[in-house]
């Protein structure tokens, strides 16, 4: 266990550049990771100069890149807020869970059900590490470290057993991660696990980068962004075809309006400015277990 004050100076950006050995020994700050990655694409402290390499190469040629990630980050708090205040849903499991950021999934449903139960799942040890405490705020809201690639294991573990009734619906939450995962771990597959578990009147929210695959500019953006991704100490990062994203909700109803660009899910308002290239290259949906 790190010392909190230790986490603190941490998390309040004097001790996050790589050259502190104050950081947690289990997380390896040579590498760039995912959710370190994306903690700096949302204007967060917790990543590493090993990140910011990643983040540079990406804006180099998509600078409105990270309007990408706090539109998805809108969109997973707009799907949880609706899902918990209008559906009436009170148990989430969010796989993939992220650092914690501004709002989070369980603030979203906790303000319309304060009893709602929500289970945060990641692999990454920074979010073990940094994200655990601020996660985990009250008795309904829990964090575990697990493999989402696993299904048949994470769905075990004691805490997704104890916390989550499944006989009653639940939110499954899949934001911005299926494409870290790779064809050759079957994603369509891992999510039929899933989506097979469900109690019937469930829901599972997604959101996945886009490539067009249309020989479009922005086509040619994703690819060259996957690559300098997979290329780099990350390592990972999958554009996918719509076809592609929509196997992940194999089975499900999708609600209007379907796999669609994130602000165009039920948008607060009409936009305020045209998108950028870069910010068409992602899709989301919300699906419904009959
Ligand atoms: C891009 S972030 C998205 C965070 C959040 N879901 C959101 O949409 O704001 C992807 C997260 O998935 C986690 N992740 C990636 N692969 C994983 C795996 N196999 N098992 C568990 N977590 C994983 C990463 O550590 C990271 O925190």
């Amino acid at each position: 266990m790190t010392d909190p004050t230790v986490l603190s100076a941490m998390r309040h950006g004097d001790a996050c550049d790589g050259e502190d050995s104050r950081h947690p020994p289990e997380i390896d700050t040579s590498k760039a990771s995912i959710a370190r990655v994306y903690d700096a694409f949302l204007g967060g402290k917790d990543n590493f100069a090993s990140d910011r390499v990643v983040y540079d190469s990406i804006i180099e040629i998509a600078p409105q890149a990270a309007e990408v990630a706090k539109a998805n980050r809108r969109w997973l708090t707009r799907v949880v807020g609706y899902l918990s205040r209008y559906v009436g849903i009170v148990q989430y499991l969010d796989l993939g869970a992220g650092l914690p950021t501004m709002e989070n999934t369980h603030q979203a449903a906790q303000r319309h059900k304060p009893n709602a139960v929500v289970i945060y799942v990641d692999n990454d040890p920074a979010v073990n590490a940094y994200g655990r405490a601020l996660l985990e705020e009250n008795d309904h809201t829990h964090f575990i470290t697990a493999d989402l690639t696993q299904p048949a294991t994470l769905l075990e573990h004691p805490t997704v057993t104890r916390a989550l009734e499944f006989d009653r619906p639940m939110a499954l939450i899949q934001c911005a991660t299926l494409h870290h995962v790779d064809d050759q771990a079957d994603p369509a597959g891992i999510m039929r696990q899933y989506i097979d578990a469900l109690p019937s009147g469930s829901y599972v929210a997604l959101t996945h980068w886009w490539d067009p695959a249309d020989g479009s500019a922005g086509s040619t953006l994703a690819q060259e962004m996957q690559r300098r991704m997979r290329t780099s100490s990350m390592g990972t990062g999958r554009y996918r075809t719509r076809e592609d994203i929509l196997s992940f909700f194999h089975g499900l109803q999708l609600l209007e309006p379907g796999l669609v660009k994130l602000d165009e899910w039920w948008p607060p308002g009409p936009p305020i400015r045209e998108r950028s290239l870069v910010e068409h290259l992602i899709l989301g949906a919300v699906g419904r277990k009959p």
